[in-house]
């Protein structure tokens, strides 16, 4: 992805990813081959549709669903030259909050209700971080302020509940912050905020990416959000990346029809004021019963008999570095409907 990439190994390598899960009614094969890779301190971007497998990818890299049986994994997850899938349980949570670290959409899911603010990061600073409880206290206050929470010494004996959606979500950021993690992962983590709050936000996350040199994967259904923020953007569709490239080639030259109805139903920054939104027809093709050939097939308007014969590969023309998956792809100019 970047020049220097034959000089050093990328932060994470993901390499033909399979999460299914066996449920009573069959097999839904969440994520179905995925691979891409990031280097150190950049932002990519993982958008697509409801269902399309962008949270259960997120959870496999760290591995957090269930040990149970009920999910089958194959292929590779490579972070700094170490394949986490041969990590025990125990060193693998020694990888979560300190190198690789989590935000969720819903900030309360990763905050304690009961406990104060202040106790919640300096837990993390004593336990994953090696800090004494008095240090642990002034970084605690020293992370607030850095994801702009005024008046950080008083807000550290504050409850979760006395604070907004937008104040949480910042602490729940210098939470995750806390062990300086090298990568991390934002799951939807404005949808629940207002607009206003959303870009605040995202810039702070921009910022902290720049300031720490961290990489960071920031998951949206809504490429509006990662216009401007993300260096890269990866389409999901149906457990599969469709399309991968620079951020702003994604949005000048989609080639894959779904980017390209992906775009016409999410407000882009950079589209006239008062262009009309689309929603895309149909549905996603069910996880348990994928059609053969293109998975979007079905409601691709430029669809022929191929695209529902074979699937087409993840490749790029020439030495070009923009991968997408589509055997009819479209032109720069080609008029679309
Ligand atoms: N534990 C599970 N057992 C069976 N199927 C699951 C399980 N967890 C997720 N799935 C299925 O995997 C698919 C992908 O889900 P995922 O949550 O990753 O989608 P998503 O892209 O994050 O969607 P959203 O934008 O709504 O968050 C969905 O069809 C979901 O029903
Ligand atoms: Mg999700």
């Amino acid at each position: 992805m970047e020049k220097n990439s034959h000089l050093q190994p990328p932060l994470l390598e993901v390499v033909n990813l399979y999460t299914h899960f066996r449920t009573p009614r069959g097999i839904a094969h969440a994520v179905d081959g995925i691979s891409f890779s990031l280097e150190q301190g950049q932002m990519l971007g993982i958008v697509g549709e409801s269902g399309s497998g962008k949270s259960v990818l997120s959870r496999s890299i760290i591995d957090i669903l269930s040990r149970d049986g009920s999910v089958a994994y194959k292929g590779q997850v490579i972070f700094e030259g170490r394949d986490l899938r041969s990590l025990s349980a125990r060193e693998m949570r020694n990888v979560r909050g300190r190198e690789i670290a989590m935000i969720f959409q819903d900030p309360m899911s990763s905050l304690n209700p009961v406990k104060k603010i202040g106790v919640q990061i300096t837990e993390v600073l004593t336990k994953k971080c090696g800090f004494a409880t008095g240090p642990a206290r002034n970084r605690a206050a020293e992370l607030l302020d850095s994801v702009g929470i005024a008046d950080p010494e008083r807000q550290l004996n504050n409850y979760p509940m006395h604070l907004s959606g937008g104040m949480r979500q910042r602490v729940a950021i210098a939470i995750a912050l806390a062990g300086e993690p090298k990568l991390l992962i934002a799951d939807e983590p404005t949808t629940a905020l207002d607009v206003t709050i959303q870009g605040q936000i995202l810039n702070l996350l921009q910022q902290l990416q720049r300031k720490n040199n961290m990489a960071i994967i920031l998951i949206t259904h809504d490429l509006g959000v990662v216009a401007g923020y993300a260096d890269q953007v990866a389409v999901m569709y149906a457990g599969q990346i469709v399309e991968m490239c620079k951020t702003e080639e994604l949005l000048s030259h989609p080639r894959m029809p779904y980017t390209e109805a992906l775009m016409k139903s999410a407000p882009v920054l950079s589209a006239p004021p008062h262009s009309r939104l689309d929603t895309i027809p149909g549905l996603p093709p069910n996880l348990m019963d994928l059609p053969g050939g293109c998975r979007f097939h079905e409601r691709c308007q430029y669809v022929q008999e191929k695209c529902r014969e074979i699937m087409p590969k993840l490749e790029s023309e020439k030495s070009s570095e923009h991968l997408y998956a589509c055997w009819f792809p479209l032109n720069n100019g080609r008029p679309s409907s």
